[in-house]
């Protein structure tokens, strides 16, 4: 039996609508079923509820598990909540997630993590990010992390963000000058490395897939790509990373759902890049060109 966290998210969504295409019933950890039913094909896969956060939903749930997604993770553009912290969520939800799996004999987890994921500050959200993958490699369960750049596809959160923000504001901010580079890949090419992964266990064993798509693209350009699918013309400004930063600080405090957090600052400090034939050498296929993406099928 497999089992998906963070199913009812973008990439969970996603994974969890081409198995059901390929005839699997996934068990999926849902933290409110009514929502939940709303976003999966209730009647093809098996909902269960529960949250990461809180072991004791944990060990019914993986009963006759023996492959776990991990995908519920709280991600950097979100805004930190009641119940929704970084830290409770990505480090102590994969604490509890890894000692419940090896309780019930779960044999393997494969998590779903990004580009870029590396040691940082005590308490940050980067290091939250590493402490999470850490603990997986040191869990002795069979692991393979898969860390993605930045993804197109519809209903993106990155990409969304992005348009929102050309919709709305009457300038575009070029974050730290908009050299930093990013790698856009698709949605459905990261769903389909999870099922090449899920198809090979003995290969990808023990291994991290840093992947991304097939171009380079600087912030700035990602932004004409979208002035010009979302036919509006902006002046884009210089915003320096410090100013931003305050920005950043002020709009999580005073915003609901901020378009800018700053925590998600910290994809600006390097270029979410890798190899760009990554997904072609492990995984034996040409990943889609944001470029043409958004020429052939729009936002
Ligand atoms: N999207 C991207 O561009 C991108 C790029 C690179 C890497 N990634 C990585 O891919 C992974 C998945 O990202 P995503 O974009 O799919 O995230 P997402 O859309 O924000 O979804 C997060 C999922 O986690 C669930 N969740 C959060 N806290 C939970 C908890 N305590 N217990 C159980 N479930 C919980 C959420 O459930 P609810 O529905 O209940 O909130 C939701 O299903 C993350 O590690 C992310 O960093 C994403």
């Amino acid at each position: 039996m497999l089992l998906i966290t963070g199913a009812t998210g973008f990439i969970g969504r996603h994974l969890v609508a081409r198995l059901v295409a390929q005839g699997e019933r996934p068990r999926c950890l849902v933290r409110d079923l009514r929502q939940a039913a709303n976003i999966l094909p209730a009647d093809k896969v098996e909902l269960v509820q529960g949250a990461t956060t809180q072991p004791s939903t944990l060990e019914s749930v993986l009963q006759g598990v023996d492959t776990i997604v991990h995908a519920a993770f709280m991600t950097a553009d979100r805004k930190q909540s009641e119940g929704n912290h970084y830290e409770e969520t990505n480090v102590g939800g994969t604490s509890n997630l890894i000692l419940a799996a090896k309780a019930a004999g779960v044999r393997r987890i494969i998590e779903v993590s990004g580009l870029g994921t590396k040691p940082d500050k005590p308490g940050s959200y980067m290091q939250g990010r590493y402490l999470s993958e850490k603990m997986l490699i040191d869990s002795g369960l069979d692991w393979t992390i898969i860390r993605p750049s930045v993804l197109f596809g519809k209903g993106a959160p990155f990409i969304k963000g992005l348009v929102d923000l050309i919709q709305t504001a009457p300038v575009v901010p070029l974050i730290g000058g908009g050299k930093i580079m990013f790698q856009p890949i698709a949605v459905d090419d990261v769903v389909t490395v999870i099922l090449k992964v899920l198809q090979n266990p003995a290969q990808t064993n023990r291994k991290i897939f840093t992947i991304g798509g097939p171009e380079y693209y600087s912030f700035s350009q990602i932004f004409d790509l979208l002035l010009q699918a979302t036919h509006k013309s902006r002046p884009k400004v210089y915003a320096p990373l410090p100013l931003v930063g305050i920005g950043a600080a002020v709009m999580e405090a005073v915003l609901p759902k901020p378009p800018l957090t700053k925590a998600a600052m910290a994809l600006f400090s390097f270029d979410n890049t890798t190899d760009l034939n990554s997904v072609e050498r492990d995984f034996g296929f040409k990943p889609q060109s944001f470029k043409i993406y958004l020429q052939t099928q729009g936002l």
